[in-house]
């Protein structure tokens, strides 16, 4: 063997070198990948202090590599092992990780040198990669040649030892709680395979949030044992669910033990959920080919009611704590505008829009705020109110049938947003054509504005305008704009919002195009009417926007084309529909 060898690689992957990675510690784990792959049993990683020299190692006991696979293996960039050697590991028929030959280049990203030791058959080989030597040489990886080296070892000795010297300093330090959180959402079941970072097992507890382990004696199954966290929400849990483990070899998918179909469980905290239970009890339940645990069996349906009551429990107490803080906004808009309802519907509104507070949990609250906005106006009218009663009144006829077999937002939330949705289409689409007629004045835009405010979007959905604010803007520009002034007279809107903020919209015409100047005369009437209304946030609309009022925009103040405008509103339409044509299928909101 010589003692220097070289990449055999497919020249498209130098650019591999460069940051693929989004942090060292994602860089760190894609090399444990390798010591799973590899079936080894214990990984140890030594992260060094923070502004030392030292450098990083991630050793593992697993098959290591002859010098004869280091050249055929390793060396061999972009190589699809599964497809030579298929999806399980030789040992421990584990779910190979590794598919497109290149994780190793990832601890290249993290430090300037490489260093492979290698122990298999009682050799140790060892090779140092160099980054800067494979970056000069660009496409042709071929032609570096890297220091190799190998000798007699104790037969008996496996295991790969890579260290991570000359660290990159354009990164941060890596960080082992970190690592340790980014390595147990993926190894965290995993029973046959020990991670330590700096002399810690990572575990559960490792998660951000709340980690829980509870034992339990149950009547059939016997001794269970389970663990697991309920993730802050702040990093998506990849696999979400707890596996079942038999003798301790995983059975099947991470599941939720059938609370995905409750409707009082919602799904964005289920998916926060990360765990395992033990139950070697079930091991006459387990099909022949180790895939699933038959689920009609007594023993199963044991587990799922033990398995529903510990989640349900503890997700309820996660769900109660921030559900109160990050709907309290949104609350704040129901509150008010449910004050105005009367008193007998009142009740009834709280626990629908409650309802769908809950199923919407942990979505993007400009969404929410959407669809309770939509479900709000559906309930001030009167006729969703009939219906309402009515359907109310036939509990338990066929209504009941039929209610079940609605999903998304229950009967009468399909019902109506439904069809108000649609009628919201319609009225999009002749305020299109209103802006695409030249003679439209900015009279009509405002009249029909005026009365859709929804078409403002989620953002101004809790605006309203009133009689006396009215009055107020008429009277001023009454004064301001009589006799010959008259042709200049603005068309303005003042809205109060909720927060006892205010919103002055001037309508321009379909075919102006807005300009600074009608910034500057905008700010004008805020001025003017900013005494009375403070503070006061602008919205310009008119047939285009000046493209310098949108490079370099003002204080304070939105511009917006009819167009913008109406293809905003649009989007938002469209996801309600969409929403409600494709229902998460686990939501029945049952009219009781
Ligand atoms: N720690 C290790 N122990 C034993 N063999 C290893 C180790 N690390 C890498 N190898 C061998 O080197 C090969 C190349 O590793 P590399 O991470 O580049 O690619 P991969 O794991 O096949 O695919 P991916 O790019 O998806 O990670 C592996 O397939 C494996 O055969
Ligand atoms: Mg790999």
């Amino acid at each position: 063997m010589p003692a220097t060898v070289s990449f055999a690689v497919d020249p498209r992957l130098a650019t591999l070198l460069g940051d693929a990675y989004r942090s060292t510690e994602q860089a760190i784990k894609e090399l444990v990948d390798n010591a799973w792959d590899a079936d080894a049993e214990t990984v140890n990683i030594t992260l060094p202090a923070e502004m030392s020299d030292i450098p990083i190692t991630i050793e593992d006991d697993g098959s290591g590599m002859t010098e004869e696979e280091l050249r055929s293996e390793y060396l061999k960039v972009a190589r699809d092992r599964r497809a030579l050697k298929g999806n399980q590991t030789a040992a421990k028929r584990r779910q190979v990780r590794g598919r497109r030959g290149i994780g190793k280049f990832s601890g290249l990203m993290v430090a300037e040198q490489m260093e492979i030791c290698t122990k298999a058959r009682g050799r140790e080989s060892k090779l140092l990669i160099e980054r800067a030597e494979l970056m000069k040489a660009r496409s042709d990886f071929e032609a570096v040649q890297f220091p190799f080296s190998s000798q007699a070892c104790d037969p008996k000795e496996y295991g790969t030892t890579i260290t991570l010297a000359s660290l990159n300093r354009r990164l941060s330090h890596p960080n082992p709680e970190k690592l340790r959180r980014i390595l147990v959402l993926d190894y965290g079941r995993a029973i046959d395979l020990k991670i330590f970072v700096n002399g810690q097992l990572a575990t559960l507890h490792d998660i951000p949030g709340e980690a829980y382990s509870v034992a339990q004696k149950l009547p059939t199954v016997r001794a269970v044992k389970m663990s697991f966290a309920i993730s802050d929400g702040k990093q998506a849990v990849k696999h979400p669910g707890i596996v079942i483990k038999v003798n301790g070899k995983p059975i099947g998918e991470p599941s939720f033990f059938g609370l995905d179909r409750r409707e009082d469980v919602p799904p964005q905290v289920l998916k926060r959920v990360y765990g395992k239970i033990e139950a070697d009890g079930l091991l006459e339940d387990v099909t022949a080919d180790w895939a699933a645990v038959v689920e009609n069996s007594t023993a199963y349906q044991e587990l799922e009611s033990y398995v529903q009551e510990v989640l349900r429990e503890e997700l309820g107490k996660t769900f109660r704590r921030e559900f109160s803080l990050v709907h309290s906004r949104i609350k704040q808009q129901i509150e008010k505008r449910l004050a105005a309802l009367p008193e007998h519907r009142r009740d009834f509104a709280h626990r629908h829009l409650e309802k769908i507070l809950q199923r919407f949990y942990g979505e993007n609250e400009e969404k929410i705020q959407a669809i309770v906005t939509v479900v709000l106006d559906a309930l001030e009218r009167d006729e969703y109110w009939e219906v309402l009663r009515a359907v109310h009144a036939a509990e338990h006829g066929d209504v009941e049938h039929l209610a079940s077999a609605l999903t998304a937002f229950g009967l009468l939330e399909l019902v109506f947003i439904g069809k108000q949705t649609k009628s919201r289409f319609e009225v999009l689409n002749r305020l299109d054509l209103l802006v695409a007629n030249p003679s439209t004045l900015e009279s009509q835009m405002h009249q029909a504005i005026d009365h859709n405010l929804w078409i403002l979007g989620s953002k101004y959905a809790l605006v309203s305008s009133n009689r006396t604010m009215k009055k107020i803007v008429e009277e001023y520009t009454d004064t301001a704009y009589k006799g010959d002034n008259a042709a200049k007279r603005p068309d303005l809107l003042l809205l109060s919002e909720m927060y006892g903020r205010h919103l002055l919209i001037e309508f321009k015409r379909p075919s102006k195009t807005i300009s600074r100047d009608d910034e500057t005369q905008a700010q004008k009437y805020r001025d003017d009417l900013g005494t009375r209304f403070h503070p006061m946030q602008i919205l310009l609309i008119g047939g285009a926007v000046d493209k310098s009022l949108r490079l370099n925009p003002g204080k304070d103040i939105e511009y917006f084309s009819y167009a913008d405008l109406l293809a905003r509103a649009g989007s938002e339409v469209d996801w309600l529909m969409k929403s409600l044509s494709e229902p998460p299928s686990t939501l029945k909101l049952h009219i009781r």
